[in-house]
């Protein structure tokens, strides 16, 4: 009897704390470092948040890094943009301005803008300078792009000031915290610096928190996007092969940085399917085959780069199409739009692609086609 009270006490604990969780404001530090400026008020900003009771912080990358200091971070993806009930967002100043890395990770959310899937989220910004030479102009930038997407822009006005040492430069502004990493004189950031990000933190998770759940739920088609890759393939009844084999001493794929090169041609079941020249050996409808079965060995050759999840997969950067063809062949878009669709109806937007083709008098094994592809990956 004893046993079953303590096993439903347990249990009962165990739901408390659950709901607890539930119940807590989710705060995203999203930030792009280059040397770990960013990353230092970052820590602190979390600190902040996690001060409020009710609020949790994990601090992500925009892009992964090989800095020792931010290698072990997690990369956040634009998908899980609204997973939150409020983003902190650090970036070093690049000209007065938002970093490139913050900028490209941006200009990735068009469909989230679209889906005015960030309407209401609270929002903040800090930021890492040099000199601070424009980083007020920085900070009013990256509001700027926030504000787009109908974020609600936290400022961190005056607070904490009264117990800044004013004898060295600091880097308070009332948009959000900076720090001026090439001022010697002192560790950057300050004590001061790191003091006043820390309340901003704070201030801002009591914000997050009293928004918290205020926002009507959006069903965005992008986190559809994110569903399991091989129920979208059973879908769409595609079957890919297996990885082909490399002939020679090279790679099925290299992976530098986040981008993945893959090189392939029309081999099926350890043949080239339709092989030969256009024109002369083959039609253009059997190039076409081939050429789907060149972009399935691609994608396959893929889905063994990222581990068997495609949804780390963040964009086909470009496909170039090679066709074996005679001199006066002018056709070899609409050849290679069989790879381009396909890449499309598997990956969506994140498919869409810069694309190059052209012709050339033989192709290794006599394929009738090869295929370059690079693509971005988490
Ligand atoms: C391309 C470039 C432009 C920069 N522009 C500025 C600037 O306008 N103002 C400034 O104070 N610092 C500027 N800096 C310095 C960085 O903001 C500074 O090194 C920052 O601390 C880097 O942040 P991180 O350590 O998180 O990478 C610039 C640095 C680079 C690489």
């Amino acid at each position: 009897m004893k046993k079953l009270c303590l096993f439903f006490i347990l249990i009962l604990l165990f739901s408390t704390c659950n709901i607890t969780a539930q119940n807590k404001a989710k705060i995203l530090v999203l930030i792009h470092s280059d040397n770990g400026g960013t990353y230092e008020l970052a820590k602190e900003i979390a600190k902040g948040i996690e001060s409020e009771n009710n609020a949790v912080s994990s601090i992500k990358l925009v892009k992964a890094s090989q800095n020792p200091n931010l290698k072990k971070l997690p990369v956040a993806t634009v998908e899980e943009l609204t997973n939150y009930d409020g983003i902190a967002f650090g970036s070093p100043v690049y000209f007065g301005n938002i970093s490139t890395g913050m900028s490209e990770f941006l200009s990735k959310t068009v469909q989230l803008w679209t889906n005015h899937a960030l309407e209401g989220v609270p929002a903040t910004v800090f930021m890492s300078a040099g000199s601070g030479a424009g980083k007020e102009l920085a900070l009013q930038a990256f509001w700027n792009s926030l504000a787009v997407h109908g974020m609600v822009l936290v400022s961190n006005g005056i607070r904490g000031t009264e117990e800044l040492n004013k004898a060295i430069p600091q880097g308070n502004t009332v948009l959000g915290i900076t720090s001026m990493a090439s001022l010697k004189d002192v560790d950057r950031p300050t004590k001061g610096e790191r003091h006043l990000a820390e309340l901003q933190g704070k201030n801002f998770a009591k914000i997050a928190l009293a928004l918290k759940d205020t926002r009507p739920k959006k069903n965005s088609p992008i986190v559809e996007n994110h569903q399991n890759f091989s129920e979208i393939l059973k879908q769409k009844n595609i079957i890919l092969p297996q990885v082909p084999k490399p002939a020679g001493n090279y790679q099925p794929f290299v992976r530098s940085g986040n981008l993945i090169f893959i090189n392939q041609v029309a081999l099926k079941d350890g043949k080239i399917f339709n092989a030969g020249k256009l024109g002369v050996d083959v039609t253009d409808q059997q190039v076409k085959d081939a050429t789907k079965v060149t972009m399935l060995n691609v994608i396959s050759v893929l889905n063994e780069a990222v581990g068997g999840d495609l949804s780390r997969v963040k964009q086909c950067v470009q496909l170039t199409g090679i066709f074996n063809t005679k001199d006066d062949y002018t056709k070899h878009a609409d050849l290679m739009n069989i790879a381009s669709d396909l890449t499309v109806e598997v990956f969506g937007e994140k498919g869409k692609h810069a694309r190059a083709t052209f012709g050339a008098s033989s192709i290794p094994v006599n394929s009738s086609v090869e295929i370059q592809a690079v693509f971005e990956v988490e």
